[in-house]
This record gives C-alpha cells, structure tokens and sequence, in this order.
C-alpha cells in the first residue's frame, strides 16, 4: 500500500537524481567563493527573486534571522503577523539576535495590510518609542494554511513601507506555492518586498536549506 505522509511538507526526500546530483556535485571553499556549486545556487536564487544577490544559509530560520538582523538596530520594532513562523516559532530569535522588539498584528488569514500595518507603525518624533525598523510579511502563511498574499495587498505595504522608508522582509519559505497560486514569476512577488527567505526543503525534498535574497549593502 502506497502512504502519502501529508504530517508536513518538510517530510519529502530527496529524489534518487538529487541523491546522485549531491554526490557528484563540484564542491569548494565556500570562504574564498570557490565552491561552485553554492556560487550557482546564490545566483540562482537572486535571479529567480530579481535581487542583487543570494545567500545560502542552513536553514529558513536563519534566512529569516539572519535579514531580520540586517535590517535593523537594537531596540527597533518589528511588525509581523501574530502566528507569523518567525515570531511564532523561531525562539524568541528576534529579541535575542537582533535585539528588536517583535509587534505581533493579529490579521484574518495571516494577511497583513496596509491599514494593520500604517496603525502600527510607531511615531518617529516620540522619543519614548522604538523606531519601526522591519515589516515581515510570510507568504504562504503556514499557520493560516497556506494563505496567498494577494498582489494588490503586497503593492499596497511596498509603497507603505516606502513612505516610512521602513525594510520590507518575505518570509517566503513556500513563495513558489505562492507563484502557482497567482500565476506570478517569484520575481514579481518579491518585488514588494527588499529580502526574501526561501526554502528547498519544503515540499521540494532538500534535507535543509534556506535562502535569503536582497541587496548586498543596505540603502534605504
Ligand atoms: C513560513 C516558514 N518560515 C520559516 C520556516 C523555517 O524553516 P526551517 O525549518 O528550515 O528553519 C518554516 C518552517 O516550517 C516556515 O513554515
């Protein structure tokens, strides 16, 4: 009897060409940019998010992290959704990492919007609050069940976000569920948004992996 173990789409397993294509992929060292393998997959992930460049990182967690940290200062605020993945299930990695302070918006579906969002973000002139200095969107939501941001919805927090000059963050562990569902290119989702964190582990058979995409410098 055939089981579709449907627990959870971290669950899938390489496939016995990836198997072969892992063993007998070119490897190098990674510190001096010489394994070209990883070269391929970082460009491949910029390309596909239309971002300057990509980095490998071992996980969707540390993707996520790891832009979080980018993006802002210690004692900023982060808004987020309240069963968003990187406040709900990443240990508290905001605080701890990046020293930012997570503002957890409760939303239908899991879907922020511009009016959620412009209500949360903080008064610069106040000297008694934390600066906003991320929004964090997940597409697909996992906790809402894999809920699609809609395009209108993502154009709207890009050009908010661009008003406040506040970082726009994709968790986008399963933005190529996203793209199916919209019938969009990755590129064109994550446009509205200056990093995006991507998996091949969901769904797509890879053991772990996560990517994050965006620009090399910050200039906002
Ligand atoms: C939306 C979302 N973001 C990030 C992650 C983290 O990925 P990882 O388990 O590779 O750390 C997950 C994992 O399920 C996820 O569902």
């Amino acid at each position: 009897m055939r089981v579709v173990d449907l627990r959870s789409d971290t669950v899938t397993l390489p496939t016995p060409e990836m198997r072969r294509a892992m063993y007998e992929a070119e490897v190098g060292d990674d510190v001096y940019r010489e394994d070209p393998t990883i070269n391929r997959l970082e460009e491949l992930a910029a390309h596909m998010t239309g971002k300057e460049a990509g980095l490998f990182v071992t996980s969707g967690t540390m993707g996520n992290q790891v832009a979080a940290m980018v993006h802002t200062q210690k004692s900023d605020e982060i808004i987020c959704e309240a069963e968003s993945h990187i406040y709900y299930y990443e240990v508290g990695g905001l605080a701890c990492l990046s020293g930012a302070q997570p503002r957890p918006i409760a939303a239908k579906h899991g879907i922020l919007t511009p009016e959620l969002i412009r209500g949360a973000i903080r008064n610069p002139s106040d000297v008694h609050v934390p600066r906003t200095g991320l929004i964090c969107l997940e597409n697909t939501h996992n906790r809402a069940g894999g809920t699609v941001y809609p395009m209108d919805v993502l154009a709207g927090i890009k050009a908010l976000a661009k008003e406040y000059g506040i970082p726009v963050h994709m968790d986008g562990a399963r933005i190529f569920n996203a793209a199916v569902a919209l019938k969009k290119d990755v590129r064109e989702i994550a446009q509205h948004a200056d990093t995006v964190q991507l998996c091949l582990s969901k769904g797509l058979g890879a053991p772990r992996s996560g990517f994050t995409a965006g620009r090399t410098a910050r200039t906002y």
